[in-house]
């Protein structure tokens, strides 16, 4: 058989992860094309201090302090673990190192076409004996303008999905006349001390930089519309339901009615999706905010069975998650998985929107696996015959949502070490 050519879109963790999958099966695969827009690898990991670079955004939405929210134990790739005397939680700039290192160990940057953006992919059905076999355009540009087009057997979509900033419209906001920024723009906390800081949104980001804010005598207010989140009290912190509005004298008013005045507002809204080089309509897709669908294990449009989105879900452990899904999608590429016929996909799609709805799951949220996603590794899994990610993941990731739950500020502080397929311990000296 021909070896089949991939084309992969960023190198990032997922990018890096497809391409360091295809190269182990160099019978089976031509080395990967890998399209990098950056000069360099690791994606989000690829700390810049500014948000924008001239004119261009800078792609990463890292900021100084950032340690991980998860222990190195679980994020790592199965396959390659971090340096042991690292302790669980690491500062961004470990990870990026980590991903410098696999991408050495599997020698995989000599792959990848930096500071080459992809413009535009878009499928080719050509005829053949056999009927209509799909091949992909890719169009990429250079720093030089220069535009180029090569043709694949398949494409593996890696261009992340933590760098258009989502922002909710507030009616009024442009009576307000603090600063406005989002998360995505944030880098360190010192030009917000002492200042008043209204922070929308309690998710990851939302509360990381609402303490890194307090710790620098920011007045902080995490508006929300969760349960409470437990913070440290002495950090000051309040919390409020969310803001519905910016009233002519510039304060802002939260749903139940108060009304603060406020230096910074601050969105910790999250992301849109964005496939600027897709032309969805083509594939069949429907790419709203924060869901996109039909695509068959949240990888695959049913039609076009040989572009893999990578890693469009959330609240997941990113790495492994990449891991299990670039190996499903290899398995279908080499055609050792058999996929179910396009309506048969559609069905099972539609079949689990339905049940994600009937649960009382926003669209919005269609997309966070969180405790299901241990489940889906199994699916994919044994749909791919490879071997699922061990339950030692998954109980060592609900004993950190415990921690971080009761102890925000400090739960990175603990050390953890994996003992076997089952079981984690915490380490001594841990607090
Ligand atoms: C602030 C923050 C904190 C996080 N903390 C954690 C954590 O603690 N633990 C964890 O596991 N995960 C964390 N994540 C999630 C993180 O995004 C994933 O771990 C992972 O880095 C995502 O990898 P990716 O390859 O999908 O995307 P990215 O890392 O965004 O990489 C995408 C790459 O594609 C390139 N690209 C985009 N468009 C094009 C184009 N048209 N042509 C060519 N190249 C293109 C980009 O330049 C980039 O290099 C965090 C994310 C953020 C934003
Ligand atoms: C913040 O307030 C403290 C205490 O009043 C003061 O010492 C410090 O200089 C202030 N920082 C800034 C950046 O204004």
């Amino acid at each position: 058989m021909k070896r089949r050519s991939i084309a992969v879109i960023g190198a990032g963790a997922a990018g890096l992860c497809a391409a360091r999958h295809i190269l182990s099966r160099p019978d089976t695969f031509d080395p990967p094309v890998v399209y990098e827009m950056t000069g360099h690898l690791g994606g989000t990991w690829f700390y810049v201090d500014r948000a924008t670079r001239g004119d261009n955004p800078v792609h990463s939405s890292m900021y100084r302090d950032l340690r991980t929210n998860l222990p190195k134990e679980i994020m790592m790739f199965p396959d390659f673990p971090f340096d042991e005397q690292l302790p669980s939680f690491l500062h961004h700039s470990s990870i990026q190192q980590y991903l410098e290192k696999y991408s050495e160990t599997f020698d995989i940057s000599r792959h990848i076409k930096f500071n080459t953006m992809v413009e535009k992919v878009k499928p080719v059905t050509m005829e053949t004996e056999t009927g209509g076999a799909v091949t992909w355009e890719v169009i990429s540009c250079g720093t030089c303008g220069d535009q180029k087009t090569q043709t694949f057997d398949s494409v593996f979509v890696c261009n992340g999905h933590y760098s258009d900033p989502h922002l909710p419209h507030i009616p009024g906001i442009e009576n307000f006349k603090g600063k406005v920024l989002h998360s995505h723009s944030y880098r360190c906390p010192e030009p917000f001390a002492n200042k008043s800081v209204v922070i929308l949104g309690a998710k990851a980001s939302g509360v990381d930089i609402s303490i890194e804010l307090a710790q620098v005598n920011a007045q902080v207010i995490l508006s929300h519309n969760n349960p409470s989140v437990s913070l440290p009290p002495h950090l000051g912190i309040r919390q409020a339901c969310s803001v519905v509005k910016v009233l002519e004298d510039g304060s802002l008013q939260f749903q139940d009615g108060s009304v603060t005045r406020a230096d910074v507002l601050l969105f910790c809204t999250g992301y849109n999706f964005n496939f600027p080089f897709l032309s969805s309509s083509v594939l069949g897709l429907d790419v709203q905010e924060h869901f996109i669908t039909p695509l068959y294990k949240h990888i695959l449009p049913p039609g076009f069975p040989s572009i893999f989105f990578i890693g469009i879900c959330k609240i997941i452990c990113p790495f492994v998650h990449f891991d299990c899904q670039v190996k499903f999608s290899l398995a279908v590429l080499d055609g050792s998985l058999k996929l179910p016929s396009q309506s048969e996909m559609e069905m099972d799609i539609e079949r689990e929107v339905q049940r994600k709805q009937n649960m009382g799951v926003q669209v919005k949220h269609l997309l966070n696996l969180d405790k299901d996603q241990w489940n889906y590794y199994i699916d994919l899994a044994s749909m791919g015959q490879f071997t699922a990610p061990q339950p030692v993941l998954e109980s060592l990731y609900e004993e950190v949502r415990k921690q971080r739950q009761k102890e925000p500020q400090k739960y990175r502080q603990i050390n953890y070490r994996l003992i076997d397929a089952t079981q984690w311990k915490r380490l001594e000296g841990s607090p």
